[in-house]
């Protein structure tokens, strides 16, 4: 066999085992990796943003997986200063507060899938997150952070999340990305929704 041959066939044969794994990829989908498939229920997307960049994410997270979204407020609003903002933050930690929220998550019982986004402060999550999943179990749910930062991305948001809710299932592979580059995150939590299985 000549050499040209050799490699053409070599080639053949790649491209039959790409063919047959490609054409496996539905059903591994279908099967093991399908958030939605799995739990079935309501989905909720509940988030907290300050400067807007992770309300960009669960805006995009939301048109995609459908159900309920609901942003997490504080009864004293954040100063808008950012410096200002960066103190009280860095007091709420070190005091271990729990600021006052208004929100209230109507039937809480029906949502199967709860994706979680928060702005990382202070490496993890901010203090009202804390005062949010005290008040309201969030028992055996599938939860899926997501998070925005400048360069720490879940930092300990995902240990504090297990903490805050010891029964939950949370899934290791949430979804991050720089504050400045959310606006044009899009592809790319498609790409991420897709991977879990949670594209409608
Ligand atoms: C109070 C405060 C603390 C922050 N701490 C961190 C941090 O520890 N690590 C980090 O990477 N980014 C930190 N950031 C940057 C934010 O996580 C980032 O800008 C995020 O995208 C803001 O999201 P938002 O627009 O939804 O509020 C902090 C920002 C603020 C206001």
């Amino acid at each position: 066999m000549s050499k040209g041959i050799q490699s053409q066939e070599h080639r053949f044969s790649r491209r039959g085992l790409l063919k047959a794994v490609l054409s496996l990829l539905p059903l591994v989908w279908g099967q093991g990796f399908s958030l939605a498939a799995e739990s079935g229920g309501k989905t909720l997307v509940l988030y907290f943003s300050h400067s807007g960049n992770t309300r960009r994410i669960a805006e995009m997270i939301h048109k995609r997986v459908g159900g309920d979204m609901v942003e997490l407020k504080t009864v004293k609003p954040y100063p808008q200063d950012y410096n200002t903002v960066v103190d009280v933050a860095k007091a709420e930690q070190q005091e271990d507060a729990r600021p006052e929220i208004s929100t209230v998550i109507p039937n809480l019982d029906a949502y199967d899938t709860v994706f979680i986004g928060y702005p990382n402060w202070w490496g993890t999550l901010p203090m009202p997150f804390f005062t949010l999943l005290e008040k309201n179990d969030m028992g055996t749910k599938t939860i899926v952070p997501f998070t925005t930062h400048e360069g720490s991305r879940f930092g300990r948001g995902i240990a504090d999340l297990r903490r805050l809710c010891p029964k939950a299932r949370i899934l290791a592979n949430g979804f991050e990305t720089r504050g400045k580059r959310a606006h044009k995150a899009e592809k790319d939590v498609v790409a991420w929704l897709t991977r879990i299985g949670m594209m409608r």
